[in-house]
């Protein structure tokens, strides 16, 4: 099976519902029949549901930046998969660095989050990465390594299909500072080839991984001439119609 690849724009907790309506408006327009990339994009929660009304016949897909595991009840400020699908979700993002540092997000509860979400129908994006210290310490495999076996303990080869990966060093996210296509790209291979040992070739071949990390539409080019990265997880270059297309669009390869 060939890999789609997948553009994804995280927006995390920016835009007003104008501003919002407004830039997903623009990315719809300019991605009209766009095809040979999946796109998808996750604003805050308040802004899920007009921007699903927006998308709708388009090829732009809906996604969440979070979810809560349990199905529902009493946890409140929570949101739960199933609300998420009713919302028109197709994707959730799961663990992303800024959930683990600022909201004590571990291992454990990214694997409850993960089964939450597979089982209620959603692809989740499954995010790891090795923070500046890790790295220059020369720790990056072990501890991307141990994010994904971790984050995917007890969840079958079935269920893992369903699951799109994002390797965000953690270096790299908001300041400008990308990772070298070729550094990326060995994680990348890494990472391929821990899914083909937990669970195998088939699935590591077929998984999409995601590179992000200060993705621009200056360096999205050569990250995507690399032969294990699948796509983009773009935070702030997500932010602005002509960026975000830019990004998306496939260019003559290099
Ligand atoms: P930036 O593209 O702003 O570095 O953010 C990356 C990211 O965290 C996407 O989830």
């Amino acid at each position: 099976m060939m890999r789609k690849p997948i553009i994804a724009g995280n927006w995390k907790m920016n835009k007003g519902m104008k501003e919002a309506e407004e830039l997903a408006s623009g990315i719809v327009e300019g991605l009209q029949g766009e095809e040979e990339r999946e796109v998808v994009l996750c604003p805050p929660f308040t802004a899920l549901q007009r921007i699903g009304e927006i998308c709708l016949d388009s090829p732009i897909l809906l996604g969440a930046q979070n979810l809560f595991y349990e199905a529902k009840g009493a946890y409140t400020g929570e949101i739960s998969a199933s609300q998420l699908v009713d919302l028109g979700c197709r994707y959730v993002i799961v663990g992303h660095s800024e959930r683990r540092q600022y909201f004590g997000e571990t291992d454990q509860v990214i694997n409850k989050k993960l089964r939450a979400a597979i089982s209620a129908g959603l692809f989740p994006i499954l995010c790891v990465g090795e923070k500046e210290e890790e790295r220059e310490a020369g720790k990056e495999k072990e501890i991307v390594g141990h994010q994904l076996r971790e984050g995917l303990r007890g969840i079958s080869e079935e269920e893992a299909k369903d699951i799109v990966i994002a390797y965000e060093p953690v270096w790299a996210i908001g300041t400008g500072k990308t990772a070298l296509p070729s550094d990326a790209q060995g994680m990348h291979l890494f990472i391929r080839e821990l899914l083909r040992e937990i669970y195998n070739s088939r699935l590591a071949q077929d998984t999409r991984i995601q590179y992000g990390g200060s993705v621009k539409p200056d360096n999205i080019d050569e990250l995507m001439a690399e032969p294990d990265i699948d796509g983009a997880l773009v935070g702030g270059a997500s932010l602005e119609v002509d960026s975000f297309i830019r990004i998306v669009k496939l260019r003559t390869p290099l």
